[in-house]
C-alpha cells in the first residue's frame, strides 16, 4: 500500500484496546459523579438540599449553583451559576461518590425545590415571537441581491413550498466524559472534546487562573460531529468544582440519555423556498426563508439559507433566518451544519422545478451553474461541480434513468434521485512542531485532536512526505495542551489548517539539513547547490549528480541531539478573500419503496466529490461514506421528539431514536474528482462535512421518482409513504 493510502496510524491501538480514551485514564482515589436533573422545563431552582444524600453510602460531595457562583460569569458558566431552568433534564446539581452507582443513588436523594413557569415546548407555539439572529455562523442572517419578489412575480414557473427538518442528535459512540483533578492551583483535565485549547481558555476564564496552569488532554475521541464543544463545558466545570471541593480526582461521564439534552442538537427548521424560472429553465429569482428553534438561554442558527445565495447563478436572491425560543435543549452545529438542512430544501425544490419544466435534473443544474460567487462578487478559487455532475452521472448510469414510476423489482418500486452538495473550504490559525532525532525518526506534535476521522494519519503523512522519510519512522502526538496550539476539530478545517504549518516547519528543517550537508566537506553532498537537493527515502539526494547522504549520517555528524522546528498556519481572512473556496459534490441514489408497507430501502449511492487535493484516498473515502450515512440517517431515520406537555425528550435511547445500521446500508461508489486549487495552501479543502449534505434531497427526489409522492419533511416516515 502506498503512503497515499497509509492505514490509520492508531488502528492497532484501537483494535487492541491500547488507545486510552479520556474516561478510562487510570487515576487513584477517583470519585464518580452523577448529575441531578430538573424535573420541569421552565422555572427556577429555589433550593438544593443534599442533607439526605450526604448520608448515602460512598457520598463525597455535592456541588450546585452555590459553588458555581465563585466562577466568572460567561456563556459557559451561565447554566451552572444561574438558577433558571431552561429545559427539562437540565442539571441542577452534581453529586460525587466512591462508585458510579453510589453517585447515582445519592443524586436521587438530593432534594430540589423548584418553581415552575409556563413553558414553550414547540416552535409552533412561539412563532409570532421569532427574531433575526445577529449572525448565522460567519455570515449575515439576511441577504438581498436584486429583487426576488418581483422576479418571482414575473417568472414563467414558480415553485413555492415549505420544507421541514426534524431535530437530530449527534450521538458519537463515545459519550462526553471528564476525569479531572487539581494539583494545588493547577488543573489537569482529561476530557473528550473537539477543542482542547478552547476548553483550556474556558477553564482559565471560569476559574480566573492562567492558561499555563491548566493541562487539557484528549488523545482519542470516539466521534464528535459538533457536540463535543461548548455545551459540554458547564457540566465539566461542575466536575472540576467537585474535584476542588473534595481534593480528589473526579470522573463525570454522560449517559446516552443525557446526550439528547445536554450537549446540543441539530435544530428543527421550517424553510419556505420560492424559485422562479424562465420557460427555458434559467433561474430568475430565489427566496429562502428559514425559521428554526433555539433555546431560551442562547441563540444558535445554522447557516441554512446561506448556500442558496451562491450555489446557482441568479440575479435576484433574498434569504432570511429567524429563530424561535423554546424550552428545549440548545442547538449547536451538527455535521454539515447549514448545508444538510439547507440543501434538502433547495435541492428538493430544484427537482420539483425540473419535473415541471420537463428538463433533466442535472441539465437544469448545469444550466444554472454559477461561474463565480455572485453574492460576494469574486471568482471561485476552484469549482469542480460540473465535473462532479459528469463523473457521478456516468458512474451511476444516469442516462439510463427509467421513466418516473416505471421501474419495479418484485414489490419494490425503484426510484433514482440526485442532488448537489457543497461546503466551504476554510482554515484556522495553528502551530505544528517537528522533531527529527539523530536516527532520522520524526516526531510530529500538534495540540489538535483526532475525532476518529484520521488526523493522526493525515498529519503523519504530511510530515513524512515533506521530509522524505517513511511513515513508519513517524510518531504523531496530538491531544494535549502541552503541545503547540492546534486547530479545533470542526468545520472540516483541520487537515487544511495543518498543511501550511507542516510546510513551514519542514522547510526550516530541510534548509538546516541541506546546509549541514553542503557546507561539510565530509558529506558526499559537500559543495552541491541547495536548490538541487531532494529529500527522499530518509536521505538527501542531489539531482545534479549521483551524490546523496542519509539524514541520519548528516545528523550524526552535526546534531546528535536531533533538530526541531515549528511552523504556523494563518486563518482564512474572510473579508479580504480574493476568491471563494468551496468543496462540491453530486450525490446519486437508487432506492426501493414498498408502497404497501411504507418501507424505503437504499440500494446504491454514487457520489462524486471535488474537494481539492486528496492526501489519503482511503481516509477520504471513509469520511465521505460516514457523511453519506449520516445523511441517510437524517433523511430516513433520525428524529428527536419532545413531549409537548412535559418538555421531555421521548424515547431518549438507541432503542427509540433510529439510526442507520449495517442492514440499512447500500453500496457506496465514491468518486474523487481531481482538482487543483492554486489559491489554497497545498491545494487542500475539507471533506468531513461535504458528504453529509445533498443526499437528503437525493433521497426525497428518488422517493418521488419511485412513487410520485413528494415528501417535504425529514425524516421521511412510513406514514409519509402510505398515509
Ligand atoms: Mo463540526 S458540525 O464543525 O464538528
Amino acid at each position: 500500500m502506498s503512503s497515499d493510502s497509509a492505514l490509520r496510524y492508531e488502528a492497532a491501538l484501537k483494535v487492541t484496546g491500547g488507545a486510552v480514551f479520556e474516561a478510562e485514564v487510570p487515576v487513584a482515589g477517583l470519585l464518580h459523579a452523577a448529575l441531578v436533573e430538573a424535573p420541569l422545563s421552565c422555572g427556577e431552582v429555589l433550593s438544593v438540599d443534599a442533607t439526605q444524600a450526604s448520608t448515602m453510602p460512598g457520598f463525597a460531595a455535592a456541588v450546585s449553583h452555590a459553588e458555581a457562583e465563585a466562577l466568572q460569569p460567561s456563556p459557559a458558566t451561565a447554566l451552572i451559576r444561574e438558577r433558571v431552568i431552561h429545559f427539562a433534564g437540565q442539571p441542577v446539581a452534581l453529586v460525587t461518590a466512591s462508585t458510579w452507582l453510589e453517585a447515582k443513588a445519592a443524586a436521587r436523594a438530593v432534594r430540589i425545590v423548584t418553581e415552575g413557569r409556563p413553558a414553550v415546548t414547540a416552535l409552533a407555539q412561539a412563532r409570532d415571537k421569532s427574531f433575526a439572529p445577529a449572525m448565522v455562523g460567519r455570515f449575515p442572517a439576511e441577504s438581498r441581491r436584486g429583487d426576488a419578489a418581483k422576479a418571482l412575480a414575473d417568472a414563467d414557473l414558480v415553485i413555492r413550498h415549505r420544507y421541514e427538518t426534524a431535530v437530530n442528535n449527534h450521538h458519537p459512540m463515545e459519550p462526553h466524559a471528564v476525569v479531572c483533578w487539581w494539583e494545588g492551583d493547577k488543573a489537569v483535565v482529561h476530557t473528550s472534546t473537539q477543542a482542547i485549547f478552547g476548553t483550556r481558555t474556558i477553564i482559565a476564564h471560569a476559574f480566573k487562573i492562567p492558561a499555563a496552569d491548566i493541562r487539557v488532554v484528549a488523545r482519542f475521541l470516539g466521534g464528535g460531529f459538533g457536540c463535543k464543544g461548548q455545551l459540554w463545558w458547564p457540566w465539566m466545570l461542575w466536575a472540576m468544582l467537585a474535584a476542588k471541593k473534595t481534593g480528589r480526582p473526579v470522573r463525570l461521564e454522560l449517559t446516552r440519555a443525557q446526550l439528547f439534552t445536554l450537549v446540543g442538537r441539530r435544530q428543527e427548521t421550517m424553510q419556505d423556498i420560492g424559485l422562479g424560472f424562465s420557460a427555458d429553465g434559467c433561474l430568475a429569482g430565489i427566496e429562502h426563508h428559514v425559521i428554526a428553534q433555539t433555546s431560551t438561554h442562547a441563540d444558535y442558527s445554522d447557516s441554512t439559507a446561506v448556500y442558496t445565495r451562491f450555489l446557482y447563478a441568479c440575479p435576484n436572491v433574498t434569504t432570511t433566518h429567524r429563530l424561535v425560543r423554546t424550552n428545549e435543549p440548545q442547538p449547536v452545529p451538527m455535521r454539515a451544519p447549514g448545508t444538510a438542512p439547507g440543501m434538502f430544501a433547495l435541492e428538493s425544490a430544484f427537482d420539483e422545478a425540473a419535473e415541471r419544466l420537463s428538463i433533466d435534473p442535472i441539465e437544469l443544474r448545469v444550466r444554472n451553474f454559477a461561474d463565480h460567487d455572485q453574492e460576494a462578487g469574486r471568482p471561485w478559487s476552484s469549482n469542480g461541480l460540473l465535473e462532479c455532475y459528469r463523473v457521478g452521472a456516468e458512474r451511476f448510469g444516469w442516462s439510463n434513468r427509467p421513466e418516473r414510476g416505471s421501474a419495479v423489482d418484485g414489490h419494490w418500486r425503484i426510484g433514482w434521485g440526485m442532488a448537489s452538495t457543497l461546503y466551504p473550504a476554510i482554515r484556522q490559525a495553528c502551530k505544528v512542531r517537528l522533531q527529527l532525532a539523530a536516527d532520522a525518526s520524526l516526531r510530529v506534535q500538534c495540540g489538535t485532536q483526532d475525532m476518529g476521522s484520521g488526523t493522526y494519519t493525515a498529519l503523519g503523512q504530511m510530515a513524512a512526505a515533506a521530509l522524505g522519510v517513511s511513515i513508519s519512522q513517524v510518531t504523531v502526538e496530538l491531544g494535549d495542551t502541552w503541545l503547540p496550539e492546534g486547530p479545533f476539530s470542526g468545520g472540516s478545517q483541520v487537515t487544511a489548517s495543518l498543511m501550511p504549518a507542516v510546510e513551514m516547519a519542514s522547510a526550516k528543517l530541510r534548509a538546516r539539513l541541506s546546509q549541514m550537508a553542503v557546507a561539510d566537506e565530509r558529506s558526499p553532498l559537500s559543495g552541491q547547490r541547495v536548490e538541487d537537493l531532494d529529500f527522499q527515502d530518509g536521505a538527501i539526494r542531489s539531482r545534479a549528480g549521483n551524490a546523496g547522504e542519509l539524514l541520519s549520517d548528516i545528523l550524526a555528524r552535526g546534531a546528535t541531539d536531533g533538530i526541531e522546528a515549528e511552523g504556523e498556519s494563518a486563518a482564512t481572512q474572510h473579508p479580504s478573500l480574493a476568491a471563494t473556496s468551496m468543496g462540491y459534490g453530486a450525490v446519486f441514489v437508487e432506492l426501493g419503496v414498498d408502497p404497501e408497507l411504507g418501507e424505503i430501502r437504499m440500494r446504491r449511492v454514487c457520489a462524486a466529490f471535488a474537494a481539492g487535493r486528496i492526501l489519503n484516498p482511503l481516509l477520504a473515502r471513509s469520511q465521505y461514506v460516514g457523511g453519506l450515512i449520516g445523511g441517510i440517517g437524517m433523511a430516513l431515520h433520525e428524529m428527536t421528539v419532545t413531549d409537548r406537555a412535559s418538555g421531555r425528550i421521548v424515547g431518549d435511547s438507541f432503542a427509540d431514536y433510529l439510526i442507520p445500521v449495517h442492514a440499512d446500508m447500500p453500496d457506496f461508489d465514491i468518486a474523487m474528482v481531481d482538482e487543483e486549487d492554486a489559491h489554497l495552501p497545498g491545494g487542500v479543502k475539507g471533506i468531513g462535512m461535504l458528504g453529509t449534505a445533498g443526499i437528503q434531497a437525493a433521497i426525497a427526489n428518488a422517493v418521488y421518482h419511485a412513487i410520485g409522492r413528494r415528501v417535504r419533511s425529514l425524516p421521511i416516515r412510513i406514514e409519509d409513504i402510505i398515509g
